[in-house]
């Protein structure tokens, strides 16, 4: 059997990307397993999942630093001592520094609830809905110095539909986070992710055709 990748996962909320993960690693689609998942919310029910399922959990409050650096310097030495070799950000609501970067280089990625580059930050759903857009849906990126703005690894589309509230749209796009963020870790531990310029490139290539949407629909239904 060949070795699982080890990931080490950072959550604030809930939780639901985190339990994705832990499923997929359970019934064996995703070759890998968490090593540890770490919080900087005591109250993050991220936690209680990663218990629930036996999972190394280490909360290490943000509140106890006196900089972003000191707190990721922490992270990193917890994220060594369990042997991580990926790191996946899952509603983890911190901005992470160069100290965290430099020593994971292209190991971090992060998933994020739009289509990158439309809106990056915070508040997307409701940004999507305000502006108009007849789509959003999720990306899965490697992160970089920037917000959001690292090398696109998979996205998911949603249709925005007219009476969209903020929670609607969110759970959509949730539904979709749920499916991308494994499949995007598999195809890291496959070790197919080749990053050129700031093109992800899938090799060997994946030979599956992709279909237009168009939002609403061009086609009358019959
Ligand atoms: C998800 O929608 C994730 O994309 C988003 O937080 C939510 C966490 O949900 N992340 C960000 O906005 C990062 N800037 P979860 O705790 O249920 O996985």
């Amino acid at each position: 059997m060949s070795k699982k990748l080890r990931i080490g996962a950072l959550a604030s909320g809930g939780g639901t990307n985190l339990q994705a993960i832990i499923d997929r690693c359970a019934d064996g689609s995703l070759d890998a397993e968490i090593a540890i998942v770490i919080s900087n919310n005591p109250d993050a029910g991220a936690l209680k999942r990663a218990e629930k399922a036996g999972i190394a959990v280490r909360c290490i409050d943000h509140r106890g630093y006196n900089s972003r650096e000191s707190f990721d310097q922490a992270v990193v030495d917890v994220l060594r001592e369990a042997g991580v070799e990926l790191v996946a950000l899952a509603g983890f609501m911190r901005l992470i520094t160069p100290v965290f970067l430099d020593a994971f280089e292209g190991r971090v990625i992060n998933i994020h609830p739009a289509l990158l580059p439309a809106f990056p930050g915070l508040h997307v759903q409701r940004k999507a809905i305000e502006y108009g857009a007849k789509f959003s849906g999720c990306t899965v990126h490697f992160v970089d110095n920037g917000v959001d703005t690292g090398p696109i690894i998979i996205q998911a589309v949603v249709p925005i539909l007219d009476d969209d509230t903020e929670e609607s749209l969110a759970a959509r796009i949730l539904e979709q986070e749920h499916r991308i963020y494994p499949r995007a870790i598999q195809l890291f531990a496959e070790g197919r992710l080749k990053v050129v310029d700031r093109r992800v490139i899938i090799d060997p290539p994946l030979e599956q055709p992709m279909a237009a949407l168009a939002n609403p629909p061009v086609e009358p239904a019959a």
